[in-house]
């Protein structure tokens, strides 16, 4: 075990905006965060949205920084990520931003009805040899409609060409509307965006840096459930 894995997630531990629920609690069930996440954690009715498999939390922290009059919640299996984005939320003093440690296969133990607004999935694990796990497919996303409000939007940045095609192939399958998607986000497309969206689009997360930098081009999907 790692000295700074131990570090990070002791460090973890004394943050009041983490959330390490036991397995055992999403498993059957039992969490008591279902329902408490705008009155009890950040004291407001603002909308929230969660970024899965959120690794370091590049979004989650930067759309924070963008948007103070929204929530972010970074999701991940991995303490010792996430602990990066926990850290500069806190030295930055962004009191929109939590993060949640859960496999996401069990996400619903830990949202209510309608508590989630938005979902961003950033550079998710491809599964090539095992679809039924990618976090984009049709089985997670039944999942996600059980705490989004109607009409929600989910956003998907990839590096992968294989996982995008096979998602956006899913989505028309499933009849969702998907309202943009593209192969190359830095191409012409990039131009197209307001300003704000080029901002949106121009953070970058410590994968997305390492497969571009590997070559890959960076595609993205917007769609609405
Ligand atoms: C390729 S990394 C991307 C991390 C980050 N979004 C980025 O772009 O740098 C995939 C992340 O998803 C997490 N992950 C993969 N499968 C997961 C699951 N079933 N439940 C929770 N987290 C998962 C991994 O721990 C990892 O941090």
């Amino acid at each position: 075990m790692g000295k700074d894995k131990l570090k990070k997630w002791a460090e973890n531990k004394t943050f009041d905006h983490v959330f390490e629920p036991p397995f055992e609690q999403a498993f059957k069930q039992e969490s008591e965060l279902p329902g408490t996440w705008h009155e009890r954690v950040f004291g407001n009715d603002h909308p929230i949205t969660l970024e899965l498999g959120c690794g370091k939390g590049e979004y989650t922290v930067g759309l924070a920084r963008m948007f103070p009059q929204r929530n972010f919640i970074g999701v991940d299996v991995k303490g010792h990520r996430f602990w990066r984005g926990a850290r500069t939320a806190r030295e930055e003093e962004l009191n929109n931003v939590a993060f949640l440690r859960a496999r996401i296969e069990f996400i619903t133990s830990f949202f209510g009805e309608g508590e989630v607004d938005e979902i961003w999935l950033t550079f998710s694990d491809p599964q090539p040899r095992n679809e039924k796990k990618r976090i984009t497919g049709p089985a997670f996303i039944d999942r996600y409609k059980k705490f989004l409000k109607s009409g929600a939007t989910i956003h998907i940045k990839t590096d992968n060409t294989g996982l995008y095609e096979w998602t956006l192939e899913q989505l028309q399958e499933q009849g969702y509307e998907i309202e943009e998607h593209t192969p190359n986000v830095y191409g012409a497309y990039f131009e197209s965006l307001s300003p704000e969206w080029q901002q949106i689009m121009s953070i970058r997360t410590y994968y997305e840096q390492k497969f571009a930098e590997e070559g890959e081009k960076i595609k993205y999907i917007q769609f609405r459930i």
